[in-house]
């Protein structure tokens, strides 16, 4: 059984990590290899210094490589940061004369005219998702492909980036000898792996708390209908801690992983914990509730913002799955109960499902938008109907001509 390579490259603001994923014939994602290093040269998700954030690719891409047995060259990249825009767009098209069935193209075509607008200056597009389509002014058709018709209308949601975050980027993989193939907004990624049919039918929303951003995705009727970024995470707890504890950055983030708590009343009454003294000052004892009161505010916050950019779309008042949390920010105890109380709606926490071979060892939260990419990419490859090898390399030159079309 033939067999092919797809490789996972999140460039998150704390951590990189790669995954290799082996797509065989009948349509499974096996992974096969992983690595991770610690993001260098990445600031609030986004690319501060080229040769830092190499070293830190090639770093988590030689631990991969070695343990796959195989040379990384083409990888579907995760994007991310405040800089990203999503919004709904509508193409409409004629059918040509002579022909009255809706084709494979005429989805292409139309998708293509919804993304005709004027973007933001120097905002480029990563994904044009149509949601639904109109058939002779008859809305809600999900596959309009075979359906007669003289006119085809999309409604497609566009999520755009700033182009010089993407270019960054691009020269990071080259220096690091890889290409990009496609790329993939965090949280559609991690929703790829978390979600459930299911869930993203009867509608969800995905909550990826990252680093330094905290990014979302919302599902119905089986595609995305909102999505978007708020500038806080993970790292933004951690700056509290060390602000409120006055202690180093390294400190605090220790006690978050060790004893941290998101909701004050989750932390144990008698519990406590050492604080190490900066500088010359003698270690302390504080009580974990202390933690919690710090962590709790800002966790809180971070939904906060989250409901007040996504509450305004239609189709948050059609969340019949909830919420789910993914990112290693979410790790935190008590986020899921945090999450419920500002939400208002049952949540929970996000796993990557269905994986075959190294599954153990990608089983965190930490990472889903990696596991996210490989199946995305898998998902691409098999949309090529299943073509060979052939077929497949002329997907990723189209794509690859594609991402060289952005900056030309
Ligand atoms: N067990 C845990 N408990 C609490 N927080 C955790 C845990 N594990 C990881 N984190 C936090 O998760 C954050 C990193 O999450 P993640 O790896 O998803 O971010 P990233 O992908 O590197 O960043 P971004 O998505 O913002 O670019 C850090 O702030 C880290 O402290
Ligand atoms: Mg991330």
């Amino acid at each position: 059984m033939s067999s092919e390579f797809v490789v996972g490259l999140d460039m998150g603001t704390t951590a990189v990590s790669v995954l290799v994923g082996e797509f065989t014939a009948d349509g499974e994602t096996r992974i096969v290899g992983a690595g991770a290093a610690p993001a260098r040269g990445v600031k609030k998700g986004v690319i501060v210094n080229i040769d830092e954030a190499s070293a830190s690719v090639r770093e988590a891409v030689s631990q991969a490589e070695h343990m796959a047995g195989v040379e990384i060259r083409g990888v579907c990249a995760s994007v991310s940061g405040p800089h990203i825009r999503s919004f709904s767009s509508r193409g409409v098209i004629a059918l040509p004369a002579g022909r009255r069935e809706v084709t494979a193209r005429d989805i292409e075509k139309v998708t293509e005219a919804a993304r005709s607008i004027t973007l933001p200056f120097n905002q480029e597009i990563v994904h044009s998702l149509p949601q639904d389509f109109a058939v002779d002014s008859h809305p809600g058709i999900r596959d309009p492909i075979g359906m007669s018709a003289m006119r085809l209308e999309a409604e497609v949601h566009i999520v755009t980036a700033l182009g010089m975050p993407l270019e960054n980027m691009m020269k990071v993989c080259k220096k690091t000898g890889l290409e990009i193939v496609d790329m993939v907004f965090d949280p559609i990624a991690s929703a790829r792996a978390v979600l459930t049919r299911e869930e993203m039918n009867l509608g969800c929303l995905l909550v990826d708390v990252g680093g330094s951003v905290t990014s979302y995705a919302l599902y119905h009727g089986g595609t995305v209908r909102a999505s978007g970024v708020v500038a806080a995470g993970g790292v933004s707890v951690t700056n509290d801690l060390a602000i409120g504890l006055r202690s180093s950055a390294s400190v605090a983030e220790q006690l978050k992983l060790s004893h941290g708590v998101a909701l004050a009343s989750l932390a144990g009454e008698e519990e406590k914990v050492m604080v190490p003294g900066v500088g010359e000052r003698e270690p302390r004892e504080i009580r974990t509730q202390i933690l919690a009161a710090i962590i709790e505010p800002r966790t809180e916050e971070i939904f906060t913002m989250v409901k007040k950019q996504v509450g305004a779309d239609p189709y948050y008042r059609l969340l019949g799955a909830g919420i789910v949390l993914a990112g290693g920010g979410s790790q935190l105890r008590g986020m899921v109960e945090v999450a419920e109380e500002v939400f208002d709606l049952p949540v929970r926490l996000g796993r990557a499902a269905n994986l075959m071979g190294l599954s153990e060892l990608v089983d965190s939260a930490g990472w889903t938008t990696g596991v996210g990419l490989l199946l995305w990419g898998g998902d691409r490859i098999a949309a090529q109907g299943g073509g060979g090898p052939a077929d497949r390399v002329r997907w990723m030159f189209h794509r690859i001509k594609q991402m060289a079309n952005l900056f030309s």
